[in-house]
This record gives C-alpha cells, sequence and structure tokens, in this order.
C-alpha cells in the first residue's frame, strides 16, 4: 500500500513536470545590413484555451533577433501597423540622435521609418524596443521589444560557443501579469508569472558543454539575483555592452531591467541532469523591487506588491535539461577575453551629479513619481548641452527608497564607483544600466564620441519603465 501512494505520488508530479514545461522559444533571426520589422497587434496562445492580445515586431511576440557586424552600414525598415503611435529605439548601439528611436522619433501609424546607420559597437547583445513617451511600459509589455547580436572580430578569435540556438542560447526573461481571461496587465505589481522569450514554465535542451546564455532582464521593474540550483558556478564573460577583459566566476548575478549578461555555464559531464535558473530574491537587501522589503522603511510598499509570490522568494526561472554534446563542443572556459581601455579618471572634462528623489516625501514616496535633480521630463526643455568629445564622470546619487536602474542613451560607460568602492570585476566592463541602491551613490566615466546634432537628442532614464513614463527621465 505504501509503496503504490509512493508510486502514485511520483507519478502525478512527474505529470506535473510534463504539463507544466514548454520547450523555450529561440526567436528567429535576421541578418545582412537589410532590416524589415513589421510592428502589429496579434495575439498569442500562453494559456490552453485563452487568446492574449499582444503587440508582435514580425512575429507574435517579441521580434527577431538582429545579427549586426561592426563595420557594416545597415539599413532599418520599421513598419508601423499599430493603431497607435510607437518608436523603435536601439538599445545600447552608438549610432546619431536622428537613428536613435528616442521619443521625439515618432512613426506614425501606417508609416515607416527607414534608419541607416554603420555598425560602431563592440560584440555583445542589445536590444530593441518602443520609447513613446509615457507609452514605453504598455508597448514593451504587450511584447514589443526584441535582441540584437553585434559580432566584431575580437570576439570572433575568441574560443567561444557562438552558435546561435546551439550552444549561445538568448534569454529574455520578464515576470507578467495576467488577468482572469490572461490578457497582459500594464503597470501592475502583480508581475507573478515568469516567462522566459515569451515562453511559460520554459525547459531549454542544453548539450553537456560549455554554453553561453545571453540574459536580458527585459521586465518592466523586477530585478533578480540570478543563480543556478545546487550553486552551480557560471562565469560572465560580458556585460551590457561588451565582453569583460577576463571571465568572473559567479554563483549570482543581480540583473536590473535593461541590463544584459553574457554568461558561460559548464555542462560537461551533466548530460541527464535537469538544473534550474532561479533568481534567489530572499537575499536581497531591502529596497529593490524584488525583495521582501521593496523600500527602506516597512511602511513603504506599492499596491499589490505584497501579495506578489514573487517577491524576497527564491523562485524558479526556467530549467535547462542536459542532453548529448554536439559535434564540436567548447569544452574550456577561456582564461582572457579582451582588453578594455577605460579613460583616466584625471581626463575628465567635466562632472555632473544626478540626484534621484521622489516627488513626494513619505510612506507613498516609493510610488514615484521620480525626479532627476528635481526635475521631471519635459520633451520641450533640453537638460544637458554636451561637447562633442567630452569626457564625463557622472555622479548618480539616489536620495529615493528604491533602487533605480540608470541608463543612458548614445554611449557605453565604465564604473569607476559604488557607493565610494571599486566596483565588482563583473561591473568593470562596458556598460549603459546600472543599479543605483537607495540611499548611495554611483560613478561613472564615458565620453561622448562621434555624433552631435543641437536638434536631436539622446535620452537618459530610469529603466523601471512606470519610472520612466511617469518623467524620471531627461535628455542631452
Ligand atoms: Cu532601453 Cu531609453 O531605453
Ligand atoms: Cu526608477
Amino acid at each position: 500500500m505504501k509503496k503504490l501512494v509512493a508510486l502514485i505520488i511520483v507519478f502525478s508530479v512527474s505529470i506535473n513536470i510534463a504539463k507544466s514545461q514548454n520547450l523555450l522559444a529561440i526567436p528567429d533571426t535576421i541578418s545582412g545590413t537589410e532590416f524589415n520589422l513589421n510592428i502589429y497587434d496579434t495575439s498569442k496562445v500562453f494559456y490552453n484555451g485563452y487568446t492574449t492580445n499582444t503587440f508582435g515586431i514580425n512575429a507574435a511576440y517579441l521580434g527577431p533577433t538582429l545579427f549586426l557586424n561592426k563595420g557594416d552600414s545597415v539599413n532599418m525598415h520599421v513598419a508601423n501597423e499599430l493603431m497607435d503611435t510607437t518608436t523603435i529605439h536601439w538599445h545600447g548601439l552608438h549610432v546619431s540622435a536622428m537613428n536613435d528611436g528616442g521619443p521625439h522619433i515618432v512613426i506614425p501609424p501606417s508609416t515607416i521609418w527607414n534608419p541607416s546607420f554603420k555598425v560602431r559597437d563592440h560584440a555583445a547583445m542589445y536590444w530593441y524596443h518602443p520609447h513613446l513617451h509615457m507609452m514605453t511600459n504598455m508597448h514593451a509589455t504587450m511584447g514589443a521589444a526584441g535582441l540584437i547580436i553585434v559580432r566584431d572580430s575580437t570576439e570572433a578569435t575568441l574560443n567561444l560557443p557562438r552558435t546561435y540556438g546551439i550552444d549561445d542560447f538568448p534569454i529574455v526573461i520578464q515576470s507578467k501579469c495576467f488577468d482572469a481571461n490572461k490578457q497582459i496587465l500594464v503597470d501592475n505589481a502583480s508581475d507573478s508569472v515568469m516567462m522566459v522569450n515569451g515562453t511559460l514554465n520554459a525547459y531549454l535542451p542544453a548539450p553537456a558543454q560549455v554554453v553561453r546564455l545571453r540574459v536580458l532582464n527585459a521586465s518592466s521593474e523586477r530585478v533578480y539575483n540570478l543563480g543556478f540550483q545546487g550553486n552551480l558556478a557560471f562565469s560572465q564573460i560580458g556585460s551590457d555592452g561588451g565582453l569583460l577583459n577576463a571571465p568572473v566566476s559567479l554563483t549570482r548575478l543581480r540583473l536590473a531591467p535593461g541590463e544584459r549578461a553574457e554568461i558561460l555555464i559548464d555542462l560537461n559531464g551533466k548530460e541527464g541532469q535537469s538544473i534550474n535558473l532561479m533568481s534567489y530574491a530572499a537575499e536581497f537587501p531591502s529596497a529593490i523591487y524584488g525583495a521582501l522589503q521593496p523600500g527602506m522603511g516597512a511602511g513603504q510598499t506599492i499596491p499589490g506588491y505584497t501579495a506578489n509570490v514573487l517577491n524576497g522568494q527564491n523562485f524558479n526561472i526556467m530549467a535547462f535539461n542536459v542532453v548529448a554534446p554536439t559535434a564540436n563542443p567548447i569544452t574550456t572556459i577561456p582564461t582572457t577575453l579582451v582588453n578594455n581601455i577605460v579613460w583616466p579618471t584625471g581626463s575628465a572634462n567635466a562632472t555632473k551629479t544626478l540626484t534621484f528623489s521622489p516627488v513626494t516625501m513619505g510612506p507613498t514616496a516609493i510610488q514615484g513619481p521620480f525626479l532627476i535633480n528635481n526635475t521631471s521630463f519635459d520633451m520641450d526643455v533640453v537638460n544637458y548641452t554636451i561637447p562633442l568629445n567630452n569626457i564625463e564622470i557622472w555622479t548618480l546619487n539616489n536620495q529615493s527608497p528604491i533602487a533605480h536602474p540608470f541608463h543612458i542613451h548614445d554611449i557605453q560607460f565604465y564604473l569607476t564607483e559604488i557607493n565610494g568602492a571599486t566596483p565588482p570585476a563583473n561591473m568593470q566592463g562596458r556598460k549603459d544600466v546600472v543599479l543605483v541602491p537607495a540611499g548611495q551613490t554611483v560613478k561613472f566615466i564615458t565620453k561622448f564620441e562621434t555624433f552631435c546634432d543641437s536638434m536631436a537628442t539622446y535620452m537618459y532614464h530610469c529603466h523601471m519603465l512606470p519610472h520612466e513614463d511617469d518623467g524620471m527621465m531627461g535628455h542631452l
């Protein structure tokens, strides 16, 4: 009898696992120099028996992955077939302000936007998403976003996995809120459903060798504390805008909205195992969206936050089911990668301090809106004018009760200080997003080069999309 009960339990558990797991979707790719993107109203079945309305780009949810080669001149053709105006921003790419797709570069319905630019970026993963003022969160949450993978000759010489969908996988992490009819709810702290590449409860058959994961946090607000089940160590090889000088071995990686990380996991000899990618959010300190306490004080919360089962918990993001190795597997992790050259701090021509604060103090401060230097975004007021080729040190000072992921267009920066200390090795590479913890300061150095325009501007903003839409943004 005992045996039978045990058998039934085992049987039902395995059925549950089989039922609850879906093969990870891998976005289609476009390569070459001509890229056609159609943004349109469509739908997708996330849950059996329910049709969920989405915004698609060439596909029902998430657009194709664009492969660009450094040095190529590319032509983009972005057709807006939505009923709404939108924009498409090439997050992380070093392009002119007119080509950047910020809130001023609108694509009205039934029109095509045709930016052309030279690819000047280092090999890394970037992404594209709408950036219409006050509508970014809605458009991105509905599914309008996609990846860009830049290749260059330096990366090509390294012994790294780079066969897309075989040993090199895009991992787009999003938390979502669905209503009772399985429609996507926007701007809601009940984002308790995890999806990867638009797949719920995803699993990926991954070969038993060194595998490369290009991870993007495309969530509107949630920060993840990534790690693998059993504390399996992994190596971070790249940050937002390029490879690191050398791989950094980690068991946890904090990834804020907009941030990317390239990691290698060594699955040699693990065939037959299933390893979960987790967010160890229970380990987060307070004042991060995703921690048990989103604010610094116990009284500070966001409506719906406490009831959300993901907050302050360790939860599963997806599973890697390890299968047989491929024909020519990469089996080792390189010891060195690229040589990042950071501008010396003494070379800076200017410094700026950007202070983040809530509009109202007190227990609701954490609900925003938030300001940068006491100013809310104004389409018509340019916040900074920067001379071409300026090297600048920016200090980001977060005087608000929640951590904000700060993002700037046009350039990549190097962190020089996090609250007075040297940044950890995995944060010393090229970045375009940095999480600024509550009550702390972060400094970076960058150079504003190649492009200047007295009419078109570049944005800088918080990449928690409701914060951005509510005005936590400026332009230069
Ligand atoms: Cu990912 Cu200004 O955006
Ligand atoms: Cu913010």
